[in-house]
């Protein structure tokens, strides 16, 4: 026989095979199968507008992935199901061995009994990009035994992985990741893995190649079972847990895996580690650490990883010098090592020319400018901001890099920027422009002949005179598409610029402006802030700012505007924060205000404006900060009736004005957030502040604290003060006061308030300053308020106070001034002694047990409370950022203003 002879023979059965198929091509596909699909398909719903909107608004990044189509609409009854959308069968037994009904507008229940699990020869399914509803993940799933491909990322299935997926023994692919950008979305619920699981899982499944877990729940898993992970030594080849909850300290030896080429591992904030010095995987072309505790050195051994592609270290805790074979490395495209402790010049590119995204910003680089930068020819993205460097630079150079997108110098005040070389600046390609505190002393020309600005921040510099013509042409003529413009803390004069339609956050505080907001300013009314604020501005506030349906943020304090408030605030719009404080704005306010449902602070403290106490406003459940101080308001304050009035206020200033009556008791019983002390609630007002990286915008709002005026840059939990001082209420001191625990400062000097001080005003443990001044107070002054251990600030003066002066506590502190003009006071630090032998109540018969309060925590607290006090509201500033952002932000910028590349370099 010849070989095609033989050939032929080996083949025949399969010909006959092909032969004996019936002609219908029903029949080919398993009859079992074919049902349980139509089953499993008539178990879900098809939603394709669903889709666009919760995948858009979503996981906007992740969009591109997906081409959505309804897979299953092919499937229908009395066809082949081998023929169907999505189904691979195999070809001799015609059983269903594939399923791939990614991103296929599925929506409903995973059922336990669920069909689909007793597709037993299944080798591959995958279900990505549906919606299961928050549906769990049965233990049916482990009767897949044949599974070598996964994939269940995007899918909405939430909970406990069940054990039984250890059962899947052949599996190559494992991908259950889901990263999840939404904050406070109901759907919010994550994927859990279990120690349990996760061990048995990684001892059975010793094929995997990859495994993709983002997003879910591993809380539970303790540094020995992870790293479990060597097992997979010779198979894994990518890795990702990112935003995982993982913890403790990870061994280094992941680094060492000899096939390992894609790691990430971001967005575990409390996962420790270092870098290997040695042995490192050498095709490692994807490195994510981001977001972790990593810390120690970057090796030069990394300088090994001949292949690596990504390296994204940022937001870590490593130190040392960044090593100079980094740059040595050929295919490195995204280097990433922004927000670490970093230190060294960075002068020698030698052969990193393949860099296209170079982030070393938040380091202490210090040294020159390196010079080297601009032979890399590829750059799209540059940030080198807050990096201490230092020197001359020659902005002509960048003219050299023309494919920059991208460019952050902000935050080096030691570097001096050079502008005025007579050559052409042609950066044709430079959309994203910052260059905070740079230096710059004039409007940069170079700018001029840009054709696609979309953000420019020129903020905090010496940038003086009037704001070039050109400028103002290119904002109406060219730049269509610009959305962020700061030019904040400069020392620029003349006419406001008129930002463009589509506009989203025009930012000038803090310069020399003059002349009115023009009527122009109405067509961008695409704006979300609009900060106007600390210039010289006159004329009247346009009306139609109020009508904007984006803003959220309008700050104008600080100018000469007059006129009245603008009178139309459209239902539903998105004003957080609205301040006019410290114009010339008079009128009654509008009471179309009572629109801005979602209005946070509200501050028109120091205009002229003359009406009755808005209580229409009490049923604004989320305003925080309400300021009133020095215009003419009068009348008496009462509730209007809300179930509960100003739910959320922390912030309550009506002082100098001229209310009269009875002090709001009715509203004081109701302020429940100065009640609360709840220590771990860390949060400053308005999340999108947080959120973004580099807020535009701090809600900041000036109260009289301790007797001086401060401007506070956040709002603090525990920062919540009652004014009502200067003006003519009447009437007694009521108990409830006593219950605002959180209160940490009570003025209410200037009235004409009578009766006692109550007892429990020892309540307010927290209260910083108390002012009592000039009223027409009597009695004794309440031993209890020596509980008060972080008083700093304690004035009774003129008033008709008697008797003596308790003793301890802050009391030891305070000086005469506190009791001036009270003649019948008596006891230190007056001069005045008082007579033993009259019955004033001894101290002894204080009741401590009345306030819970011993005699030992009022001396310790006498000690260190007012420092307590204070570092407290330091250290929620300091730590204001909570970590979900963190969390979330890697490989993603979830900031609606400075719009990064680094989706680009997505991790
Ligand atoms: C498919 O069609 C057959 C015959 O019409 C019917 O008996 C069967 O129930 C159908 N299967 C499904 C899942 O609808
Ligand atoms: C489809 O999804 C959209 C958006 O989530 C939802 O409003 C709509 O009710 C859904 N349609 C059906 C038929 O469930
Ligand atoms: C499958 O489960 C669902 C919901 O639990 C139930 O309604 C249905 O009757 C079950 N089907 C079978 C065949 O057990
Ligand atoms: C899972 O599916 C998604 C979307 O279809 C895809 O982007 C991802 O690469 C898949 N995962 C694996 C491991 O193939
Ligand atoms: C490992 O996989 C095999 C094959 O599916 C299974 O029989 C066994 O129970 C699994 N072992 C564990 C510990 O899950
Ligand atoms: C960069 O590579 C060159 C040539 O391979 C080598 O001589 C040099 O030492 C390397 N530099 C660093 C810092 O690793
Ligand atoms: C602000 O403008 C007014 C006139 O509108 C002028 O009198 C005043 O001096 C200006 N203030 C500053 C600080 O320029
Ligand atoms: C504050 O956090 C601690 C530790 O996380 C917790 O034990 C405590 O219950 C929390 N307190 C409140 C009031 O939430």
């Amino acid at each position: 026989m010849n070989i095609n002879n033989s050939l032929c023979w080996l083949l025949l059965p399969y010909f006959l095979f092909l032969l004996s198929l019936p002609s219908s091509s029903s029949s080919f596909c398993n009859h079992h199968d074919s049902s349980v699909l139509l089953l499993f398909k008539n178990s879900l719903a098809l939603n394709t507008s669903h889709h666009y909107y919760w995948f858009v608004d979503h996981y906007p990044w992740l969009h591109d992935y997906c081409s959505f189509s309804s897979k299953t609409e092919s499937w229908k009854n009395g066809t082949d199901c081998c023929e169907w959308d999505g189904v691979t069968c195999d070809i001799i037994s015609g059983h269903v061995i594939g399923l791939d009904l990614s991103c296929s507008n599925l929506q409903g229940q995973l059922h336990p009994n669920s069909t689909i699990f007793s597709l037993r020869h299944l080798q591959q399914l995958d279900l990505s990009y549906n919606d299961f509803s928050g549906s769990s993940l049965y233990s049916t799933i482990g009767d897949l035994v044949n599974l070598m491909h996964l994939n269940l990322s995007y899918s909405q299935i939430s909970g406990d992985i069940p054990s039984t997926i250890s059962y899947l023994s052949k599996l190559l692919s494992l991908d259950l990741g889901c990263l999840y950008l939404t904050i406070g979305d109901p759907n919010y619920a994550r994927m859990r893995v279990d120690r349990y699981t996760w061990k048995k899982l990684i001892q059975n499944a010793t094929n995997l190649r990859e495994l993709y877990l983002d997003g879910a729940d591993m809380s539970s898993i303790r540094e020995s079972s992870l790293s479990l992970l060597t097992n997979l030594s010779s198979s894994l080849i990518s890795l990702t847990l990112r935003d995982t909850k993982l913890q403790g300290n990870l061994s280094g030896d992941i680094l060492c895996l000899p096939n390992l080429q894609i790691l990430s591992l971001s967005g575990n904030e409390d996962l420790r580690g270092e870098l290997p010095k040695s042995n490192w995987s050498t095709p490692l072309r994807h490195l994510g650490l981001a977001y972790t505790a990593f810390s120690g050195n970057i090796p030069d051994s990394i300088g090994h990883l001949k292949s690596l592609n990504i390296l994204v270290l940022k937001n870590c805790n490593f130190d040392g010098l960044v090593p100079s074979s980094l740059f040595n490395l050929t295919q490195l495209s995204t280097l990433d090592l922004g927000n670490n402790h970093l230190t060294g010049s960075i002068g020698e590119f030698s052969s990193s020319y393949s860099l296209e995204y170079l982030i070393l910003s938040n380091n202490k680089l210090r040294g020159n400018f390196p010079n080297s930068i601009f032979e890399l020819q590829n750059l799209i993205t540059l940030s080198l901001s807050s990096t201490d460097l230092s020197g001359h630079l020659d902005f002509h150079q960048f003219t050299k890099l023309k494919n920059l997108y991208y460019l952050d110098l902000s935050y080096n005040s030691l570097l001096s920027i050079n502008f005025d070389s007579t050559a052409d600046y042609i950066l044709p390609n430079l959309q994203f422009l910052y260059l905070s505190s740079c230096n710059i002393n004039s409007f940069p020309k170079f700018l001029a002949p840009l054709q696609n600005l979309l953000q420019l921040d020129l903020s905090h510099n010496n940038i003086r005179g009037s704001i070039p013509h050109w400028f103002h042409e290119k904002l109406l003529h060219s730049w269509k598409n610009i959305d962020f413009i700061d030019l904040s803390f400069n020392k620029l004069q003349g006419d406001l610029p008129i930002p463009p339609n589509g506009i989203e956050y025009f930012l000038v505080s803090n310069n020399e402006l003059t002349g009115n907001i023009p009527s122009a300013m109405c067509n961008a009314s695409s704006l979300k802030i609009l900060n106007l604020a600390h210039n010289n501005l006159t004329g009247p506030i346009p009306q139609c700012l109020g009508t904007f349906p984006s803003l959220w943020a309008l700050d104008l304090q600080n100018n000469n505007l007059y006129g009245s408030i603008p009178g139309i605030f459209s239902k539903g719009n998105a004003l957080e924060t609205i301040k006019l404080n410290e114009n010339q704005l008079d009128g009654p306010l509008p009471r179309s205000l009572a629109h801005c449902t979602n209005l946070e602070v509200l501050d028109l403290a120091d205009n002229n404006i003359e009406d009755t106490f808005p209580h229409w406003l009490e049923s604004l459940q989320e305003l925080q900060v309400l300021s009133l101080r020095s215009n003419k308001f009068h009348g008496v304050i009462t509730c209007y009736g809300a179930k509960h009035p100003f739910l959320r206020l922390r912030i309550f200033d009506v002082s100098n004005n001229n209310f009269s009556g009875p002090l709001p008791t009715s509203y004081i019983k109701n302020f429940q957030k100065m009640m609360n002390v709840n220590a771990n609630q860390t949060c400053s007002i308005g999340l999108k502040n947080v959120v973004t990286t580099r807020s535009p915008y701090n809600d900041s709002v000036v109260v009289v604290m301790k007797g001086r005026y401060m401007e506070l840059v956040r709002i603090f939990f525990a920062f919540t003060t009652i004014d009502l001082s200067n003006n003519m209420f009447e009437g007694e001191l009521p108990k409830v006061i006593g219950e605002l625990y959180s209160l940490i400062g009570l003025n209410l000097s200037h009235n004409a308030i009578t009766g006692t001080i109550p007892k429990s005003l020892g309540y307010l443990r927290n209260l910083e300053w108390l002012d009592l001044s000039c009223n027409q107070l009597t009695g004794a002054i309440p031993v209890a308020l020596i509980n008060l251990s972080f008083l700093a600030v304690f004035n009774l003066s003129q008033n008709r106070f008697e008797g003596i002066i308790p003793i301890g506590g802050q009391f030891n502190t305070f000086g005469n001034d506190s009791y001036a003009g009270n003649p019948m006071l008596c006891g230190f630090p007056l001069s005045k002694s008082c007579n033993k032998d009259e019955d004033w109540p001894p101290h002894s018969t204080f009741q401590h047990e009345e306030s819970g309060f011993g005699w030992k925590s009022v001396a310790v607290g006498f000690a260190c409370g007012l420092v307590f006090g204070m570092l407290l509201g330091y250290n929620v500033f300091m730590t204001g950022k909570p970590p979900l952002l963190a969390r979330l932000v890697e490989g993603v910028h979830i900031s609606g203003v400075k719009r990064t590349n680094n989706r680009i370099h997505a991790n």
